[in-house]
């Protein structure tokens, strides 16, 4: 499955022409390994570090609704919007089956659709547009391979006007440096947007970067309300802290002093980060200004 996918995009992207096919078959292999290790990173950055799935798969009252993944219907209802996160499977009818590879790249980094449509909160488009190119190019081979399901759904309201655009053409994001610090920043922010949650907002509805982790943003669900936490080495954050207890914090929900966290933390996802994410993410929280 996964193989015909990968040669149907290669053939795709040699335009289809038989020599450059024939020369295409015998580098086979090699391409073959590149794609599987494109798809691996897709796959963890899809369901684990940038848990789209918290948003884009539908919740039932026992967690995700089995045999949906990714194909939306999640309802965020707030004062300025009723937004509806869509189906992101490669149904042709109801989901972006249709749409090419850089389409969808242009949907998630800038958040423009096919149409020229402007996508709205809460898709964390402020901070995907930080997403490096090889992420990019992995997330959309990866949702490219996902089951395609039939899933109709309504559209978002804005009662609040949209921007014309999230900003200039993104071009090209390289990766980040390559130390603790960087990684960890790249992390928190462009890929599993958790300073977007716990950074307060200001009245335009942007992140108050001035004040990056204080946390304080409210969230409403069935669980009630949960309040972001502060995340920076401050004393009312995560200055008292060890490693071991953020760490646990991420993964398993669980805070310092033992009390389960609420949602709509991403906890079941990020569980499957690795060790050295986990110690990017420390490191980098540990670098923060603190704030009271
Ligand atoms: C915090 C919730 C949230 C997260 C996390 C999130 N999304 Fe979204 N996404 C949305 C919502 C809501 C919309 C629709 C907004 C609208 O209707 O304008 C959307 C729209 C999209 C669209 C446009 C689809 C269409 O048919 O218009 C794509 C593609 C997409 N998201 C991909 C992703 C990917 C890939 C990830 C993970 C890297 C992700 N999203 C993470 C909430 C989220
Ligand atoms: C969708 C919003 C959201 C995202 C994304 C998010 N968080 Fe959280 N986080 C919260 C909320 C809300 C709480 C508080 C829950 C509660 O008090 O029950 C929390 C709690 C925490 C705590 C526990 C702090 C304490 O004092 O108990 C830590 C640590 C934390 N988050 C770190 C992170 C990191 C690191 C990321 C990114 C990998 C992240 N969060 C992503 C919303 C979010």
């Amino acid at each position: 499955m996964r193989t015909g996918l990968a040669w149907g995009n290669a053939a795709r992207a040699l335009g289809g022409s038989a020599a450059a096919l024939l020369g295409f078959l015998a580098l086979a292999p090699a391409a073959r390994a590149q794609d599987a290790a494109l798809l691996a990173r897709g796959k963890h950055l899809v369901e684990v570090t940038g848990a789209c799935g918290n948003c884009h798969t539908p919740l039932g009252p026992q967690g995700p609704l089995p045999g949906m993944a990714l194909a939306g219907g999640t309802v965020f209802d707030e004062p300025p919007f009723r937004a509806v996160a869509p189906n992101i499977t490669p149904d042709p009818e109801t989901g972006v089956g249709r749409w090419t590879d850089a389409e969808l790249g242009r949907a998630i980094r800038e958040g423009l659709r096919p149409d020229g449509s402007l996508i709205g909160p809460p898709m964390p488009m402020a901070l995907y547009r930080g997403l490096s190119d090889r992420d990019l190019a992995a997330i959309v081979a990866f949702l490219r391979t996902v089951p395609p399901v039939r899933h109709p759904l309504e559209r978002s309201v804005y009662r609040i006007s949209l921007p014309p655009a999230y900003g200039p053409p993104v071009g090209s994001v390289p990766e980040p440096a390559d130390t603790a610090v960087a990684r960890g920043e790249y992390l928190a922010n462009a890929v599993a947007h958790c300073m977007e949650c716990h950074t307060p907002m200001l009245p335009t509805g942007q992140n108050d970067r001035g004040r990056l982790g204080a946390g304080g943003m409210e969230f409403r669900g069935p669980w009630g309300v949960s309040v972001a936490r502060n995340l920076t080495p401050h004393a009312h954050g995560l200055g008292g802290w060890t490693d071991a207890q953020i760490v646990t914090a991420i993964t398993r929900g669980v805070s310092a002093d033992g009390r389960p966290l609420m949602p709509p933390m991403a906890f079941g996802a990020y569980a499957g980060m690795t060790r050295e994410e986990l110690s990017d993410l420390v490191a980098y929280l540990r670098s923060l200004p603190p704030q009271p």
